[in-house]
């Protein structure tokens, strides 16, 4: 067939606009010191991919491919590529997806927390070094949405999230089991001895019934819902379950969603900004958030300049209910959520409270969004904020001389009778010493002692890993003993319960008190008064710290290395020093 003449052919044709190098395939050409024969290259390369010039005239729209054999949370994102390609071609852009790091929960050595930083690197370096006008982020398990969020706020331009979406429930023996809070509960009964190994071996086929992310309101929940409420995914977009219709077609919104952020040029610090992050505390604290939520949302808004004043997120916190009715602090799953509305009931329960002028990534508000969501429908899973699940915030934070640069409590998923608690400190000098010790019957502990666990911090362990959730020792375990006070630098998993005392900052690896308890010290939590206290006085601590003196670890070389050398406390979102924004551009949320 005779070949047409097509302009296009012409180096330096295929962007939105001929003469522009910022969009398109014209977009950060490889230097080669001639723009033309970079772009001339890059384009004869593509081409034996077997694209047309009229393929690649459109806006190019990059999808971030986080699907791996080791991610089963991410099992669905070769049928959401699939849509997402379909929502790019149907508004006319060009989708290209392209692989970065996953990182699943149970496939990260040592802990997928040592893991976020890095892939947030990737994700910001592959979107800037190939051309996109726009970037479709497809994440799901807990630190990959905050990675690409941090990744692509860095990067800059226009990106919108897609969440995998949760998985199914199980059920063992008639009884509805999901992950995680479920693989807990029903691996504390065995450890009590209450069921035997042929039990558990059956519950362990049920708790994850599907792909998808875990069902309760654990961090992969709470970062979706967190990302909604940003404004960075559709409407609708945190809820729906992987397997279902209704995540395939969010899919297929975004995708051609990314088009017309393209084209509008609707950048990611439009719809990041200060009301934005308020407007996602305010549900973080809402929906009874994984205390992780508090940590990436930091890390999230540092990579824009936004620095979080948690003071003011804990007097948030005392006028803002928890409404949602879900596991660990309620009693629903994920998908039961979906049925109820999604985001939309929630916010529309939160609506007195939020800033609804915030920019989405639709370039509509969230009061525009919400509007045109409509009225809502009778449900049990969204409370009324008259008839709340929890009276406050799901988040506490405390002060005190043991974190003197603060520390949070998960305050309902714990034990009332053990808000107001003074007790003896049992110690464990960090995770091994607790492994080796926590189900000694010699261990001298009684049930209304404290258990303190120290070096699980962000340099401590490295990685600062979900070890805060200390198990009940064995032998209280077997007495019926179901929760106690526990303290550590650490995080814990956002579908764990109990009277958890996390994120003590600094961590006692930097040679914060700390690092300086001993066994029969005592301390006063009093989540009332937001008071963490060691009953030590000053001076005996500066002896101890004297006594014994601690430098903060170190490595030779590589990823532990950079990690050791630049990763920043919880207040600052355990991020890089280096990757966070140069200037400070505001304080958040700001004090009313
Ligand atoms: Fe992936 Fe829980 S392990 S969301």
């Amino acid at each position: 067939m005779p070949k047409k003449p097509d302009a296009s052919n012409a180096p330096g044709s295929h962007a939105i606009s001929p003469q522009d190098e910022t969009t398109g395939m014209s977009r950060g050409l490889a230097s080669y010191g001639d723009k033309g024969f970079s772009l001339f290259l890059r384009k004869a390369f593509i081409k034996g991919a077997g694209y047309t010039d009229s393929a690649l005239s459109r806006p190019v729209i990059g999808i971030a491919n986080t699907g791996s054999a080791y991610n089963p949370c991410h099992g669905n994102a070769p049928q959401l590529i699939e849509a997402v390609k379909r929502g790019i071609l149907m508004a006319g852009g060009l989708p290209m997806d392209f692989p970065t790091i996953s990182v699943h929960e149970s496939f990260s050595y040592p802990t997928s927390m040592y893991l976020r930083n890095l892939m947030s690197i990737d994700t910001e370096e592959m979107i800037r070094a190939q051309p996109m006008d726009a970037v479709v982020l497809i994440g799901g398990c807990d630190k990959t949405v905050p990675a690409q969020l941090m990744g692509a706020a860095s990067a800059g331009i226009p990106a919108i999230q897609l969440i995998t979406g949760s998985m199914l429930t199980g059920s063992h023996r008639s009884e509805r089991v999901g992950a995680c809070t479920d693989c807990r509960r029903y691996w504390a009964k065995f450890r009590a001895e209450e069921i035997d190994a042929e039990e558990i071996a059956d519950v362990n086929n049920q708790l994850v019934a599907s792909v998808g992310t875990c069902s309760v309101m654990g961090t992969a929940s709470t970062m979706a819902c967190i990302a909604e409420a940003l404004g960075m995914t559709v409407p609708g977009g945190a809820s729906p379950p992987a397997v279902t219709a209704d995540r395939i077609r969010v899919a297929e919104h975004t995708g051609a969603q990314a088009v017309t952020m393209a084209k509008e040029r609707l950048t990611i610090d439009k719809v990041l900004t200060a009301d934005a992050f308020e407007n996602a505390m305010r549900v973080l604290l809402a929906i009874g958030g994984s205390t992780n939520g508090l940590v990436h949302l930091t890390a999230i808004a540092g990579r824009l300049g936004f620095e979080v004043d948690l003071k003011a997120l804990d007097r948030m916190g005392r006028e803002t209910p928890v409404l949602l009715d879900l596991k660990p602090s309620g009693d629903h799953y994920m998908e039961d959520f979906h049925h109820a509305g999604g985001m939309a009931t929630l916010l529309r329960e939160l609506k007195p409270l939020l800033k609804l002028d915030a920019l989405t990534v639709t370039g509509r508000t969230l009061g525009e969004e919400l509007e045109a969501a409509g009225p809502g429908f009778k449900q049990n899973v969204v409370r009324p904020m008259s008839h709340p699940i929890y009276p406050q915030g799901g988040i506490a934070v405390l002060q005190g001389n043991l974190a003197p640069g603060g520390a949070i409590i998960k305050q309902s998923a714990a034990n009332p009778a053990l808000m107001e608690h003074e007790g003896r400190a049992v110690v464990f000098e960090n995770a091994e010493d607790l492994a080796r010790r926590i189900d000694s019957d010699e261990l001298d502990v009684n049930a209304d002692d404290v258990l303190v666990l120290k070096n699980i911090g962000p340099k401590g362990a490295p990685g600062m890993p979900e070890a805060g959730y200390l198990p009940i020792p064995r032998k209280l375990a077997r007495a019926g003993v179901k929760d106690m006070v526990r303290i550590s630098d650490g995080r814990m998993s956002g579908t764990a319960f109990g009277t958890i005392v996390l994120h003590v900052t600094p961590e006692s690896a930097m040679g914060a008190p700390l690092a300086y308890v001993q066994n029969g010290d005592r301390i006063r939590l009093s989540v009332s008064r937001r008071e963490l206290t060691l009953l030590v006085s000053d001076e005996e601590l500066v002896a101890r710290a004297k006594a014994k003196p601690i430098s903060p670890p170190t490595a030779e070389r590589g990823y532990r290395k950079l990690f050791l050398q630049t990763v920043t406390q919880a207040d600052q979102g355990v991020d890089f020093d280096f990757l966070r924004a140069p200037s400070l551009q505001g304080i958040i949320p700001k004090s009313e």
